[in-house]
């Protein structure tokens, strides 16, 4: 089966193709990073006109890439949540047209199951069950992974989202648009223990996280400090070091919790450094991710979810068109 995959939930156009027997056969991506970075954030209207000038050549260049043409393609997946309406539905509208086209079925997808299960796209896939860590812009999420469809909620962020802070606390610091890797990047020059931020709720029992109390600390330091270049590297490393250390612990009591041996990160920040080095060090663990180009938005992982669930035979949303902002 050869499931084309659409990506549009926010600012990146990412089409894809994957074959239940040869895997991935070809993908393409477009960042709208440049037209949202002059206004400090992605502006919704001018994403979703911006998916709609991108979708249907960059669906062209995925089946040429591949050798193939529409007639070939047995189902469409798209992404219908969580993310933003406008741009939501310029996929769902070109999939959901296509596939009724074609007489092939529709798949919705919920964009966070695309990035849970993104690291089984890799050649060494991780067996059920495992322990997801999904870590993007809008989510940070524990997750009890028992198989495709079988997901139980561990924990998840109660105020901003791990990937958001970093955007918050990198746009704070002056770094632009999005700031997570700019921050993670500007990290790599600051001297360890210049300042020591509080690793939001480790001490409380459970699985959920905090984070918009770690970017108020980072503003504080930041207004307290001379302002320097060498001051702002030294907030972010104690940001992303107090960040990583609170994402580690909660791994490794949701590991605790479940019995599991083996921890699957997603998601933008998955593609974190310094996040990786602290996970593998997890004694006794076995750690898998993305490969570094399916760590943030793409099709692939759309595509691939779409075929897990057509091969379950577990469509998650009725086949209607609708698309949805949030998608608990
Ligand atoms: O998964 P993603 O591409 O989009 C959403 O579904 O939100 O995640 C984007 C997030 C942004 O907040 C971005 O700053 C963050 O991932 N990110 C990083 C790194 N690369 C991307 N955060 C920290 N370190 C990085 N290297
Ligand atoms: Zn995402």
């Amino acid at each position: 089966m050869r499931v084309l995959g659409i990506e549009s939930s926010c600012d990146e156009t990412g089409i894809a193709l994957y074959d239940t027997e040869k895997g991935l056969l070809s993908h393409r991506l477009f960042s709208q990073i440049e037209m949202h970075a002059e206004y400090g954030g992605v502006v919704p209207e001018l994403a979703s006109r911006d998916h709609i000038r991108k979708a249907l050549p960059l669906m062209q260049q995925v089946l040429d890439d591949a050798g193939l043409t529409q007639n070939d393609i047995d189902a469409v997946a798209y992404t219908a949540g969580p993310g933003l309406v406008g741009a939501l539905l310029v996929g769902a509208a070109i999939g959901r047209s296509l596939a009724w086209a074609l007489s092939i079925p529709a798949l919705p997808i919920n964009h966070m199951e695309g990035h849970l299960l993104s690291p089984l796209l890799e050649d060494s896939p991780p067996d059920f069950p495992f322990v997801s860590l999904l870590v993007s812009g809008g989510h940070t999420l524990l997750v009890d992974v028992r198989a495709v469809g079988n997901y139980h909620l561990l924990g998840e962020s109660i105020d901003d989202a791990v990937g958001e802070a970093f955007d918050k606390t990198a746009k704070m610091l002056g770094l632009g648009y999005p700031g997570g890797p700019a921050l993670a990047k500007l990290a790599e020059q600051g001297v360890s223990g210049s300042y020591d931020f509080p690793r939001p709720m480790v001490n409380r029992p459970g699985l959920d996280f905090s984070f918009s109390g770690l970017k108020t600390a980072a503003l504080n330091a930041w207004h307290n400090s001379d302002q320097s270049v060498q001051s702002k590297a030294n907030i972010a490393l104690a940001f992303e070091t107090a960040a990583v250390e609170t994402l580690v612990i909660k791994c490794r009591r949701a590991l605790k919790q479940t019995g599991y041996r083996r921890l699957v990160v997603a998601g933008g920040v998955s593609a974190n450094q310094s996040l990786r080095q602290a996970l593998n060090a997890l004694p006794g663990k076995q750690v898998f991710y993305p490969a570094m180009r399916f760590c943030s938005d793409n099709g692939a992982m759309i595509a691939f979810a779409g075929a897990m669930r057509q091969q379950a035979m577990k469509p998650d949303m009725p086949a209607i068109f609708t698309v949805r902002a949030r998608w608990p």
